[in-house]
């Protein structure tokens, strides 16, 4: 029996972009589900079929709270499509704090989450590889998920481990035997990122560049010199632990299980975890030009619905799960197979109704706490006054500016570090007022929010204090 919109699937916003192509949230129409679904065009390099692949393959293996669940994918010609579970906290990264990191009994959560994650791939034998905080998102009740498998691998099949040569990662992240030596084992390598991305929760900076000793914050964490920063920030207790984690000998450096036995890890938890402070979500990028119907040619994938095995504990995240099941096969599952996106059915309402969130007593559908971002602001302008003040700010400190698209601009410039940073500014009209939403597209997730947050400075004179209200989770 046909339901009604159970086909129809809204993109309506972009969630991330990278070298693969871009991650869009899809929202069922009548149900409200939402799904991110990562849309990948396998011309872009000549490796792309086979990497894209191994990443599809080694999702399905998949199955855990602390990684982002699979439902299936398909393909549209060269164009492959992930359909993922959406998480609306965002970027870990984006609940750092640029030089200060976050309270210490938060860290400590998400680190608690994050191993919880890590011990679960390598049960199942599989290295991540590429662990930062652009790849650890948070869903709507701050659990934290690993995504993106684009760099994973095997380690370990039937019992018997093998050895990693090829380098790969992201420099301030990688650990030091990666740089060094033909051959490396794959845990302790994610175990060194771990701990980067904890001294980032900790401190809100990354310790060095890379950890070569050519890199002088590299050879003055070896020296103990922690009355330096990073470490002279970070509280003695937690700082035993990194100094057992970013530990240069592999193996020396500990182990899962001795991780999950220190004294800091095994605190016990403060109740009443508080939320992260400054978050300004809860409005919707521009829905964009996308309205592209997919058929599906191929790929019924997976087998089994991801969903459906592990319903009985699944998280609100995915909402209204009770009303999938008087239509057959889920709403996912048809999503996967090959139903059309659409445009908004009212593109102009689900602005509207972001901005509503959180009035007191308002009822919020899940899909509507779109990505929270700290990275946007409202000016007191027309679009054409903030598009102004923010181009001569820009100008004005040097960086470079191209306007991509209508209501868009790209400004580049270069980091601390002198790596290239690029991020994509929209200017979006709500309500008669101008957002300014601020994404990274290229570059260091940490580095990116110190630049977001001088432009912002400058541009303090034309920012709306008005309060909009913060989605309440
Ligand atoms: N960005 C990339 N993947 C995402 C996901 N699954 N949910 C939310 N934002 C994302």
């Amino acid at each position: 029996m046909a339901v009604p919109f159970v086909e129809d699937w809204d993109l309506v916003q972009t969630l991330g972009e990278g070298a693969y192509g871009e991650v869009q949230l899809a929202v069922n129409r009548r149900t409200e589900e939402a799904v991110a679904v990562k849309i990948v065009d396998m011309k872009r390099a000549a490796e792309c079929p086979e990497n894209i692949k191994k990443e599809i393959c080694i999702n399905k293996m998949l199955n855990h709270e602390n990684v982002v669940k699979f439902y299936g994918h398909r393909r549209e010609g060269a164009t492959q499509y992930l359909f993922l579970e959406y998480c609306s906290g965002g970027e870990l990264f984006d609940r750092i704090e640029p030089d200060i990191g976050m309270p210490e009994h938060e860290a400590q959560r998400f680190f608690q989450q994050l191993i919880a994650g890590v011990v679960y791939l390598h049960s199942m034998g599989i290295t991540h590889r590429d662990l930062k905080p652009e790849n650890l998102l948070l869903d709507e009740r701050d659990t934290l998920k690993i995504s993106d498998f684009g760099l994973a691998t095997v380690f370990r099949h039937q019992g018997r481990e093998r050895r990693l040569s090829r380098m790969c990662g992201t420099l301030p992240y990688v650990a030091p035997e990666l740089l060094r030596r033909p051959e490396f084992r794959a845990e302790p390598v994610d175990v060194w990122a771990c701990g980067v991305v904890l001294t980032a929760m900790l401190a809100g900076e990354l310790p060095w560049d890379q950890p070569s000793d050519t890199c002088q914050e590299y050879s003055d964490w070896k020296e103990h010199k922690t009355y330096l920063p990073p470490w002279k920030k970070i509280d003695s207790a937690p700082l035993a632990l990194l100094h057992k984690i970013l530990m240069e000998s592999p193996s020396a450096r500990i182990t899962i299980p001795d991780i999950k036995k220190d004294r800091w890890f095994s605190r016990p938890l403060k109740k009443g975890v508080k939320r992260a402070q400054g978050s300004s979500g809860g409005v919707c990028d521009s829905p964009g030009g996308f309205s592209k119907p997919v058929r599906s040619d191929m790929d019924f994938s997976p087998g089994k619905s991801v969903l459906g095995e592990d319903r009985a504990g699944y998280s609100t995240s995915q909402p209204e799960l009770g009303t999938l099941w008087d239509s057959g096969a889920n709403t996912i599952d048809r999503l996967v197979q090959g139903i059309s996106f659409s445009q908004p059915a009212r593109p102009e309402h689900m602005l509207l109704s972001s901005q509503l969130l959180g009035t007191p007593g308002s009822s919020q559908s899940p899909w509507q706490r779109l990505v929270k971002r700290m990275t946007r602001f409202f000016t007191k302008l027309d679009a054409e006054g903030s598009y102004r003040a923010l181009r001569e700010a820009c100008e004005k400190m040097g960086y470079g500016w191209k306007k991509s698209c209508t209501n868009q601009v790209t400004i580049s410039t270069t980091d601390r570090r002198n790596n290239q940073l690029l991020f994509k500014v929209s200017l979006v009209e709500m309500e008669s007022k101008i957002l300014v939403d601020f994404r990274l597209s290229k570059g260091d997730g940490l580095e990116f929010k110190r630049h977001f947050l001088k432009i912002k400075g400058k541009l303090s004179d034309i920012i709306s204090t008005q309060k909009v209200w913060l989605p309440a989770t």
